[in-house]
């Protein structure tokens, strides 16, 4: 390692330093004479050389050379692309310790983004997935010049794969298949069931899980569910019984497809962009009386204009699964003035990824509830 000029990081510079945290994202994080340093593939209270990747005025984004010191937590990874493919960011942590970290992520971005203070809400542990591996019930491969895989970690070309451990069995089958092919240059998802391509969740176990904690949220049913980015109307075939009416709202024609197709008599499905559905089945003035609304964005999350909608209501409850953590606590915070955020349950849908899903109930201030 070269002497180092105080305060500057160069270019492809090595430095050791301590990582005290990891983030949302799953960059281990430590500090160089005041600057962020973010170092993928790194743990809490380790100690590491890091090579500079890009260097910022605040931040530097670096690469692990080697790990001087290990955590306790660190294990070896099961798979070996781990590293090379941007798929996984955890498989050198323990599946105990990958939980822990999740959930302190997610409170640390409830405390810093949504301003949620200590106690306020209940945060429960993180559900395990199960199995850790082989989950994942479809996987979107590219293919450019001879190489069929996954992008690299920062999206920098392609990593071949001939099979991925977080991928189902039947999923890995269906890759050699479309190996010896030949493939062409493009795009391919392969699925380990048949079906419409609309939204269908990844993770078939955790998916029941959440679904049963979604349900558990709207225990006292109602008047009115409105399921904003309903998909083919996961959450709603399992509520539909719970409400007099059901109206759901997704700009997926095959999603809207598949919904209508197993719709009972109080189900109805639009398909509209969320903001112009929800404006439709709220009204201009106020909107019904014995509102329940279940939100599941996009990882960007709401867009302003539903956020603002639902503010100005008050929905009772209201309960948003999320697959973004961080876009998540900035929308709590705009639900927050006529709902209080009382309960988080966190699912490990995407095991040694840096990926989290949670479900959050919103209930309304004035009931005290
Ligand atoms: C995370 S998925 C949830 C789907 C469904 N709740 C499920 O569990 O199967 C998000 C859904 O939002 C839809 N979507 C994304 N942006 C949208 C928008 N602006 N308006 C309406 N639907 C949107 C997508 O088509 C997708 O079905």
């Amino acid at each position: 390692m070269k002497e180092r000029k105080r305060g500057r990081a160069e270019k492809r510079e090595e430095v050791e330093l301590e990582i005290s945290d990891v983030g949302f994202g799953g960059d281990g994080v430590g500090r160089v004479e005041g600057r962020v340093w973010f170092v993928p593939f790194t743990l809490p209270g380790e100690k590491v050389v890091a090579r500079v990747v890009t260097a910022k005025k605040d931040f530097v984004r670096a690469e692990l050379v080697r790990v001087v010191a290990a955590a306790a937590e660190r294990v070896e990874p099961r798979c070996e692309y781990f590293g090379k493919c941007g798929g996984c960011s955890y498989q050198h942590a323990s599946y105990d310790f990958q939980l822990e970290l999740k959930k302190r992520q997610v409170l640390s971005l409830l405390r810093r983004v949504a301003r949620v203070g200590d106690g306020e809400v209940t945060v429960r542990d993180v559900v395990p997935c199960v199995p850790e591996f082989g989950y994942r019930n479809r996987i979107t491969v590219h293919i450019q010049d001879g190489v069929t895989g996954f992008h690299r970690p920062g999206g920098k070309g392609l990593v071949d794969i001939k099979a991925c451990a977080i991928a189902s069995e039947e999923v890995n089958r269906k890759l050699a298949e479309f190996r010896a092919k030949r493939p062409y240059d493009g795009h391919r998802t392969l699925r380990a069931y048949a079906g419409p391509s609309g939204f269908r969740q990844t993770n078939d176990f955790m998916a029941e899980k959440l679904a049963e904690t979604v349900c558990g949220f709207f225990d006292g049913g109602g008047e009115l569910l409105v399921d904003a980015y309903c998909g083919g109307g996961f959450f709603s075939r399992r509520l539909r019984e719970k409400f007099r009416r059901v109206v759901g709202v997704d700009w997926s024609v095959a999603a809207i497809a598949a919904a209508r197709e197993n719709a009972a008599e109080n189900e109805e499905y639009l398909e509209a962009d969320a903001a112009d559905g929800l404006r439709e089945v709220l009204g201009a003035e106020g909107g019904p009386g014995g509102l329940s609304v279940l939100l599941d964005p996009p990882a960007e999350g709401l867009a302003p204009e539903v956020a603002e909608m639902l503010a100005a209501r008050t929905c009772s409850p209201l309960v948003y699964v999320s697959c973004n953590p961080s876009t998540f606590a900035r929308d709590a915070a705009k639900l927050s003035a006529r709902h209080r955020l009382t309960e988080i349950a966190l699912f490990d849908m995407f095991a040694q990824t840096a990926e989290i899903e949670l479900a959050a109930l919103f209930v309304p201030r004035e009931s005290g509830a």
